[in-house]
């Protein structure tokens, strides 16, 4: 044998072991609503991620074809499909991290809150599916109305006896990533070195930047405050208007979502210090649901962090985003409930 032949079996062969060594130490990942504008873009994230050694991607359409096509990664991730609500089971079976875009998207001239009776069902539903097949698995929801879907998903937990509230997450990390690109603009800064907390909720003025603690610190005039505010507000209007009844954002989203799952099986692997905001059950206002910083570890959830200092200008924000936050959460309550 040629000893550069040799050599390359035996580098071939490593590569191969430790290609199945990585497969095997990461989680297992389930996306529902996976052939949706969102969920395509997320699982091709999530199956180039490699934190993921099987994504199991589910919708009631088309996860054959798309399943095919991103089995042909040549990342480590096994990605295995599941269509129709009878392939549940299967697709939550084992589970570490199940992620929720399923649902309808707004159309222009709609408010999230339009979409709750289609939405309410369809979560209400897959989250009976993670009670019964994956109960300890971290929840991710996406689909909106979230300040009511998080509430929908708690309660029939509560039903079912297998409610955590470490596990359950509304993702509102696209606000955070909208916040810190406008914010960027215009303090004249790489987006990246960003961070603006956004407290609240993920609707109109229930999404709150803080503006005020912002990294790198930065002193904004109240006009920029007001501005600022508003654009991250009506940033996902911003979107729906600019497809113009195609859907709203997807790629954005996609990879705010995929940042935020990493996040949370970084945080189930044991690293410490992830913090990240999320929509979670929580007892830093008098609603039983906000978004705060949280910090992510083994369990899920294991820390909120508190508002810090508001402004007097964040604090009447606040007062408003908690009066409409009450009635979103009430009603995804109740539609359990009734
Ligand atoms: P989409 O219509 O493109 O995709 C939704 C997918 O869900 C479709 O493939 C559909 O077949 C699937 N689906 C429907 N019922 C299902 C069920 N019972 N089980 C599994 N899958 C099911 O919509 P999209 O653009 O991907 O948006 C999805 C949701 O995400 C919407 O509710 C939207 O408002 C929301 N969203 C939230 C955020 C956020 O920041 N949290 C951002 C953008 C969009
Ligand atoms: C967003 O913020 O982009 C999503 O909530 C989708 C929407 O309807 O705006």
């Amino acid at each position: 044998l040629n000893p550069a032949g040799h050599a390359g079996q035996e580098g071939t062969l490593l590569m191969e072991r430790t290609r199945a060594r990585g497969a095997s130490s990461g989680f297992k990942v389930a996306v529902l609503g996976a052939a949706g504008g969102i969920g395509q873009p997320l699982s091709l994230l999530l199956k180039t991620s490699p934190l993921v050694s099987t994504l199991h991607l589910f919708d009631v359409v088309n996860t054959p074809g798309v399943t095919a096509d991103l089995s042909h990664i040549n990342s480590s991730a096994v990605v295995r499909g599941f269509v129709g609500n009878d392939q549940l089971p299967a697709a939550l079976d084992g589970v570490d991290l199940v992620v929720i875009p399923a649902g309808v998207p707004r159309k222009p001239g709609m408010t999230r809150d339009d979409l709750f009776n289609i939405n309410a069902g369809i979560v209400q539903k897959l989250c009976e599916g993670i009670a019964k097949h994956c109960p300890r698995a971290v929840v991710n929801i996406i689909s909106n109305p979230v300040n009511s879907t998080v509430p929908i998903a708690a309660e029939v937990f509560k039903r079912a006896g297998t409610w955590d509230p470490r596990k359950v997450l509304g993702v509102t990390a696209l606000d955070v990533v909208r916040a810190n690109t406008f914010v960027a603009e215009v303090i004249g800064v790489n987006p990246e070195i960003v961070d603006v907390p956004v407290v609240g909720g993920h609707a109109g003025v229930t999404i709150l930047p803080l503006l005020s603690q912002v990294t790198p610190s930065f002193s904004f005039s109240k006009e920029e405050t007001e501005k600022l505010t508003v654009r991250i507000q009506d940033a996902g209007t911003e979107v729906v208007q600019a497809k113009a009844g195609t859907g709203s954002a997807t790629l954005s989203m996609a990879y705010a979502a995929a940042k935020f799952a990493e996040q949370c099986l970084r945080g189930l692997s044991g690293e410490t210090g992830i913090v990240e905001c999320a929509y979670v059950s929580s007892d830093v206002t008098e609603l039983p649901f906000f978004a705060t910083k949280v910090r992510l570890g083994r369990s899920g959830v294991e820390e909120i962090h508190p508002l810090g200092p508001l402004n007097e200008f964040e604090r009447s924000a606040l007062s408003k985003a908690i009066g409409e936050l009450k009635g979103s959460i009430d009603k995804g309550l109740n539609f359990v409930r009734k």
